[in-house]
């Protein structure tokens, strides 16, 4: 399929790249040099090019939205009418100095992006995880045992393009709902970052759910960090 990038810094550069080395045709957009964006679409080789967020959007049948909160309205207006298109955002809503969730509990950030774009259909997806551990996982895709990645929203064929793309870098894409559930996963990629960054292990880190089954008991779900 084809990917519009917008925002190629360490989410989007990096997953534009493996997008594209997975097989689809990927624009990267929104840097602030031209160079860096020519540069992303060289390393990832044949199906990349650099473009303008207008271009990442207008011939795209998915566009992953990886910026800063504060650059969302800037984005959008760069970008242009998306009526109809798929938006996978990782983008969290978090302050200046990201040590906060500036919206949170009774609404999200993918939520009040759905209302910026009522047209639009949004996925919210990719957050949960750290950019450092993208190029691992996908590494060891061909792995019996995959990490998985919750992706939420409203629209059955927008997550169905949002799943493949999820697959397609070698997560297991976890199916948690509706938009709303964003509520819950937004917060817990702050708990994935608090682990990454804070934790003694390093920033590699992916989740696996798993369940466990007893005979007489109830199912459980249990989280593997
Ligand atoms: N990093 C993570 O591990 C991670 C994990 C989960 C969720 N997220 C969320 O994903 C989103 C993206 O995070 P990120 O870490 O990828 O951010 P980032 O590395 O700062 O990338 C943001 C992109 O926006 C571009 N940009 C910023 N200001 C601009 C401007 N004035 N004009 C044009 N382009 C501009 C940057 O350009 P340059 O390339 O020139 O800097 C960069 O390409 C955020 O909402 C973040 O909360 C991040």
């Amino acid at each position: 399929m084809r990917v519009g990038i917008l925002g190629s810094g360490l989410m989007g550069g990096k997953l534009g790249t493996l997008f594209a080395r997975a097989g689809h045709e990927v624009v990267f957009s929104y840097a602030r040099s031209r160079k860096k964006l020519e540069g992303l679409a060289r390393d990832a080789g044949g199906n990349a090019r650099a473009g303008t967020p207008g271009e990442a959007a207008r011939e795209a049948d998915a566009v992953l939205l990886a910026v800063h909160w504060s650059r969302m309205d800037d984005v959008l207006k760069q970008a242009g009418d998306l009526p109809g298109k798929v938006i996978v955002t990782c983008s969290l809503p978090l302050n200046a100095a990201n040590t906060e969730l500036v919206i949170a509990h009774t609404l999200s950030g993918a939520e009040e992006l759905a209302k910026t774009l009522p047209k639009a259909r949004v996925v919210s997806a990719f957050h949960t995880v750290p950019s450092e551990v993208l190029f691992g996982v996908y590494e060891a895709r061909r792995k019996a045992s995959r990490p998985s990645l919750v992706y939420c929203g409203e629209d059955k064929k927008a997550k169905a393009v949002a799943s493949e793309l999820i697959r397609g870098v070698g997560f297991d894409p976890v199916d948690a709902g509706p938009l709303q559930i964003a509520r819950y996963t937004e917060p817990f990629a702050l708990l994935v970052a608090q682990l990454a960054y804070e934790g003694t292990g390093g920033p590699e880190l992916a989740y696996r759910f798993e369940r466990f089954r007893s005979r007489g008991s109830e199912n459980r779900i249990v989280v593997k960090v």
